[in-house]
């Protein structure tokens, strides 16, 4: 268990999937599905935290499906499935509880920014927090260590809940003496691993502030528009390190165009537009030909439900056999056979 192999992905379904995840996750993610065993999912049980209308949880499902598949995930190559379709998961969730510190909980980012925002609000500081918010981190760990893990690519966002995850595997462990779970460690890629949004803050669902993955180029074109910059006329000189446009453009453009356009902000004479028009033509020739495969896919459900369903029989074949390692590390079950 000492040499790396496993890598392993999940997009939650609560929106369309943004630049954020595709750059923070995504990308990153199948890359190092070069050299490593890829396994990615959908994390639909994640969703239920906040989705409660069935129409849309399952629309959403199949459009994270389509996404990973348009950004390059291969079925045939690579581990794609829906979690929860490994009902293994949950039972792991269960077994989880029994060695996580509470504190941990307490401590997590997701949950410590819903209790402020509820306290910032004059409310009970625990209005709307549902157990599995707060447990947030804890099915987390399950999908990982389910499927021993080794790396795991995400946005910096996730990182804290991965550390909690390598915790209680080791703790785990450490109760039986023995290497029952792989312990893992999140992958960030320092460039992106806070992509921002339209308004300069980490790109998210919440703040309003998205590039939708798969906007039309009309779309893109109106999103771009609303990139908040400052009142400096078109004659000044600008940063380009503190504008909004251009932290967005250094994510798709090559360097060296980077460098021209980093020097024709510094220069003065050329206004936010056209550096808005520079970031539209980058950013459109990076997602245009993900976004044609993801219309295809995105029609075809029946071709989504045979690589969901094909996913689930190999995922769980996996999670069938970490469970059983741990139940009988545990005494839970038959005990194997001593002598
Ligand atoms: P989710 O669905 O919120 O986001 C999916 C991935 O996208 C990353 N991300 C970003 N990266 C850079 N810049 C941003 N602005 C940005 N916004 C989002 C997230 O960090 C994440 O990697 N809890 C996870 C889903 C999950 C999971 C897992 C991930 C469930 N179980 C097991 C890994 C392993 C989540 O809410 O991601």
């Amino acid at each position: 268990m000492t040499q790396p192999r496993v890598a392993l992905t999940g997009i939650k379904p609560t929106g369309i999937p943004h630049i954020g995840n595709y750059l923070g996750a995504i990308r990153p993610a199948l890359a190092l599905a070069q050299s490593y065993e890829a396994r990615f999912f959908i994390a639909d049980y994640h969703a239920l935290n906040s989705i409660h209308d069935p129409q849309r949880l399952s629309d959403l499902t199949y459009e994270v499906a389509a996404t990973w598949i348009a950004c390059g995930l291969d079925p045939a190559r690579m581990l794609l499935y829906r979690q929860s379709d490994v009902p293994e998961t949950f039972e792991l969730a269960s077994f989880l509880m029994a060695f996580t510190a509470k504190g941990h909980m307490n401590r997590a980012h997701a949950y410590k920014d819903a209790i402020a925002k509820n306290e910032a609000a004059g409310r009970d500081a625990d209005a709307g927090i549902n157990m599995g918010l707060y447990t947030y981190p804890v099915l987390m760990a399950a999908d990982i260590l389910l499927f021993d893990t080794d790396v795991v690519p995400v946005g910096r966002d996730q990182k804290q809940h991965v550390e909690i995850c390598a915790d209680i595997a080791q703790t785990i462990n450490h109760a039986y003496g023995a290497e029952l779970l792989v312990v893992p460690a999140p992958v960030t890629a320092a460039a992106t691993d806070i992509v921002p949004g339209l308004d300069g803050r980490k790109m998210s669902k919440s703040y309003d502030n998205t590039i939708p993955l798969f906007a039309t180029e009309p779309q893109l074109k109106k999103l771009i528009g609303r990139v908040v910059t400052d009142s400096r006329t078109v004659e000044e000189p600008k940063d380009p390190d503190t504008c909004n446009v251009f932290n967005l453009y250094r994510l798709f453009a090559a360097p060296e165009r980077q460098e021209e356009l980093a020097t024709r902000y510094r220069a003065g004479g050329m206004g936010y537009g056209q550096a808005k028009a520079a970031l539209f033509e980058e950013m459109n020739a990076g997602i245009a030909p993900l976004r044609e495969r993801y219309q295809a896919l995105i029609d075809d459900r029946a071709a989504l439900d045979r690589h969901l369903t094909e996913g689930a029989e190999r995922a769980r074949g996996i999670a069938v056999a970490t469970m059983h390692r741990l139940r009988q590390a545990a005494g839970i079950g038959a005990l194997a056979k001593s002598g």
